[in-house]
Parts: structure tokens; C-alpha cells; sequence
């Protein structure tokens, strides 16, 4: 456990410069957010650094966790270059080895609130994006139809958000995201305000449509057992101030959440995750229990 808090904790050393060096995604390097200034200063995140490499094109998903307060949200929104998170106090972010200066094409955001606009359609809520970018009605609306199939919306097309249940609102939203091909995806809290059982069958359709897009993924969860299922990888931060101090490796969702949250294996993460995010320890160390293996 030791290393991984090293690997959390300190810039990994850049990749050799051979054609076989995985590229890289996105990059924190000592990256701190103060908000305010004098005695009402607060430290949102202190420090944080990590790398994220591309996998041979597969796309991770990093889940990140972490106690309330602790600054997963500014971490986010550091990444997505969205003011007032946006710039960092002091540090570097880097997306595809170039400086965020700002919201780009290259990052697409999902909130916990479904950000659609009230006074249009879910056809024309999804096809948003594309409409922005030029694309012709008739390109974007057949295009925004496949993806109203896949997220299971069919015959929807023309209601209204408020006609919808929170769970098919956020469909849509996570729909009009993804039309886009963000190659990073950056969803904060996205399920939760769903309900238990909404939130599993979500957590499978984005399985899906992760697969699908292979995009690199910051989800962003208070549940040990969403973070474990979805993450290649969950980030853990501690609070204050907002300090990014574990990594751990999670298998890929290859069955359903409500078979794998099953497995005693996943039971003992779970478990095991859950007790270091309670006790809150700075470190990747656990009072009482040795770290959960992570390889094999
Ligand atoms: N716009 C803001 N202005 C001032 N303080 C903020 C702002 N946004 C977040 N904070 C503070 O930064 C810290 C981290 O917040 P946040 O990133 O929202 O945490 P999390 O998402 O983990 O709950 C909190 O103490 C919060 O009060
Ligand atoms: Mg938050």
C-alpha cells in the first residue's frame, strides 16, 4: 500500500521517450486550490498530483471518493478548466500533455443535477451539443435518436425534462454528453440522487456505454461499492485540507453490480475501503486490516 500512496503523493516520473511509452491523459502535478484569502483562506485541495496514461486506447475509469467537503468536486472542475474551481491556486494540470486553460471539446461534464434546459425536448435537449458545433438538423436529430435508443428512451424523443423521472432525465443528460465524444467524461455524484435499485441498472448502462466510447472516465461517488464496481481505479482523498491519498486497483465490470457486489472478494474491498474512508487515515494504511490485494 505504501507504493500506491507514493504513486498518489508524487509526480510520477515522466514516460521514457520510446514510441511504446503509453500516452498520457491527463496530469496533476502539486495542484492546490485555496478559496478566499487572509484568515477566511480555505485549502479546497492541497497538493494533489497523478497521472493517468492512456491503456492501450481501452479509456480507465478512476473513481474517486472520498468524505464530504474533501474536494472532489474542485478537483473535477479543475480538470474540466470551470471557474470558480478553475485555475488552481498553485500547480499544473495538463490534458493531453497541454495546459487546461479553460472548458474544451476534449472533456464533457455530467453534474448530479440533470443539466438540461427545461424548454426543450429530449430529441433536441441531446442533439444540443452538436447544434452548437454546426452539425445540420437532419444530422444531429438521427444521431441524437440512436443514442435516445441506446439509453433506452425510446419514444420520448418529444417530452419535456419535467415530464420525466430523475433517473430518465439523467439518461438524457449523460446521452447529450456523450454524443459529443468527450474523450474524457467527467461525472460528479451523476446517480446520486437515484433511487437503489434506478442506480444499479444506471451503473450498467454506463458500463456499457463506457465500453462502447472507451473514453478516460472521473466519476466522482459517495458509494465504496459504485466507486469499487466502476473504477480500474478508485482515488481516495482525505479531507482537510483535500488531499489525494490512496489509489487502489478494482476489477473491470464484467457482470451485473448486483452479482459482483456479491462476491465475497468484492464484500472484503468494499468492507475493507470503506472502514480507511470512515477512520479517514492520511494514508493508504488501515488501522487493523491489511490492504486489500490488488493484483490478480
Ligand atoms: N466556490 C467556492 N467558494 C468557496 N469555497 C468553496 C467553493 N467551492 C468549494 N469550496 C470549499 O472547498 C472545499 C471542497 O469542496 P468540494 O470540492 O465541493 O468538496 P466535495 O465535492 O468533496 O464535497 C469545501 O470546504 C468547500 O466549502
Ligand atoms: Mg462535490
Amino acid at each position: 500500500m505504501t507504493d500506491e500512496v507514493a504513486d498518489a503523493a508524487t509526480p510520477a516520473p515522466p514516460p521514457p521517450s520510446d514510441d511504446v511509452a503509453p500516452a498520457e491523459i491527463v496530469r496533476f502535478h502539486g495542484v492546490s486550490k485555496v478559496f478566499g484569502t487572509g484568515p477566511a483562506a480555505k485549502v479546497a485541495v492541497a497538493d494533489v498530483s497523478f497521472v493517468v496514461h492512456d491503456l492501450a486506447g481501452m479509456g480507465e475509469l478512476i473513481a474517486i471518493v472520498g468524505p464530504s467537503g474533501c474536494g472532489k468536486s474542485t478537483l473535477l472542475r479543475i480538470l474540466a478548466g470551470l471557474p470558480p474551481h478553475f485555475p488552481p491556486t498553485s500547480g499544473a494540470v495538463t490534458v493531453f500533455g497541454k495546459p487546461v486553460t479553460g472548458p474544451g471539446a476534449d472533456r464533457g461534464v455530467v453534474d448530479q443535477k440533470y443539466s438540461l434546459l427545461p424548454h426543450l425536448t429530449v430529441l433536441d435537449n441531446v442533439s444540443f451539443g452538436l447544434m452548437l458545433r454546426g452539425v445540420s438538423k437532419a444530422d444531429r436529430h438521427a444521431q441524437a435518436k440512436g443514442w435516445i435508443q441506446r439509453i433506452g428512451l425510446e419514444g420520448s424523443e418529444r417530452k419535456y425534462p419535467g415530464e420525466l423521472s430523475g433517473g430518465m432525465q439523467q439518461r438524457v443528460a449523460i446521452a447529450a454528453t456523450l454524443i459529443l465524444c468527450p474523450r474524457i467524461i467527467l461525472m460528479d455524484e451523476p446517480f446520486g440522487a437515484l433511487d437503489p435499485k434506478i442506480r444499479l441498472h444506471m451503473q450498467e448502462l454506463l458500463v456499457q456505454l463506457w465500453r462502447e466510447q472507451q473514453a478516460t472516465v472521473f466519476f466522482v461517488t459517495h458509494s465504496v461499492e459504485e466507486a469499487l464496481y466502476l473504477g480500474d481505479r478508485v482515488y481516495r482523498m482525505s479531507a482537510r485540507p483535500g488531499r489525494l491519498v490512496e489509489q487502489v486497483e478494482a476489477p473491470r465490470p464484467d457482470e451485473p453490480p448486483e452479482v459482483m457486489r456479491k462476491r465475497p472478494w468484492f464484500v472484503e474491498m468494499t468492507h475493507d475501503l470503506l472502514q480507511r474512508l470512515e477512520e479517514d487515515l492520511p494514508n493508504g494504511s488501515s488501522r487493523d486490516s491489511p490492504a486489500p490485494a490488488l493484483e490478480g
